[in-house]
């Protein structure tokens, strides 16, 4: 599969911005995975760091890779963060969330000295919303949240897992996916919607990413913030 080819370049690429003694954040999805499994390899020829995975799934994988895990409690600050991305635009702002893991994400995130965003080409978009827009709420609230951002323009869908039942994410809650088409304004768009009681995180990145490296084949671009 091309897609996956890239996002295996792309998650290889990133492996230059992990150094000895590092805190490392550990993000969710098929591209993270990959980044989980190559830093695994460099652990076996003698890396050492320190994992906080972003998810459980992440957890299980960064186990079977043989790298040693830590937590928040512990430290509050980490070096860098590998992660996935569903979207970015050209000022790297991002949609997050397509596993489900937008939540642990965002705080590990926002407490990582640099975030880099590794993708596949399919990623890069002139303007964010192609993507459903993931935003985790509360169960309690989720209907009254659903109307309340249909009246933003979107066409709102509670997750679902192939069972049929609502998805639930690892802290225990429901997703909507928030079909906005073209998102105009991301940041006045992530300021309402932290705003809105009932949303727990959006899956909107804003300004939170350091570099996105985009592998087109076999080709890497790095997009830095400015
Ligand atoms: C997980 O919740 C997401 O934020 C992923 O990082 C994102 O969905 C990208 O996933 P893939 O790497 O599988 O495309």
């Amino acid at each position: 599969m091309a897609n996956d080819h890239e996002k295996e370049a792309s998650a290889r690429a990133s492996l230059r911005f992990v150094q000895d003694g590092n805190i490392v954040g550990l993000g969710t999805g098929s591209t993270a995975a990959h980044a989980v499994r190559l830093l695994g390899e460099r652990v076996r020829a003698g890396l050492k760091i320190r994992g906080i995975p972003t998810s459980t799934g992440t957890r299980t994988l960064a186990l079977a890779a043989g790298i040693a895990l830590t937590t928040l409690d512990e430290f509050q600050q980490l070096d860098v963060t590998i992660d996935g991305t569903d979207e970015f635009d050209p000022q790297l702002n991002l949609i997050k969330g397509g596993g489900g893991a937008l939540l642990r994400e965002k705080i590990i995130a926002s407490a990582s000295k640099q975030l880099v965003i590794i993708a596949d080409s399919s990623k890069r978009v002139a303007t964010l919303g192609k993507f459903p827009l993931p935003v985790e709420v509360i169960a309690f609230a989720e209907a009254l949240v659903a109307k309340r951002i249909a009246a933003l323009g979107a066409k709102v869908q509670r997750r679902q897992s192939a069972d049929g039942k609502p998805f639930i994410t690892d802290e225990g809650h429901h997703i909507l996916d928030c079909y906005f088409g073209q998102i105009v304004d991301p940041p006045g768009l992530a300021r309402v919607l932290s705003d809105m009681p009932g949303i727990v995180e959006h899956g909107l990145f804003i300004g939170m990413a350091s570099v996105v490296l985009i592998a087109t084949g076999d080709q890497i671009q790095e997009f830095r913030k400015k």
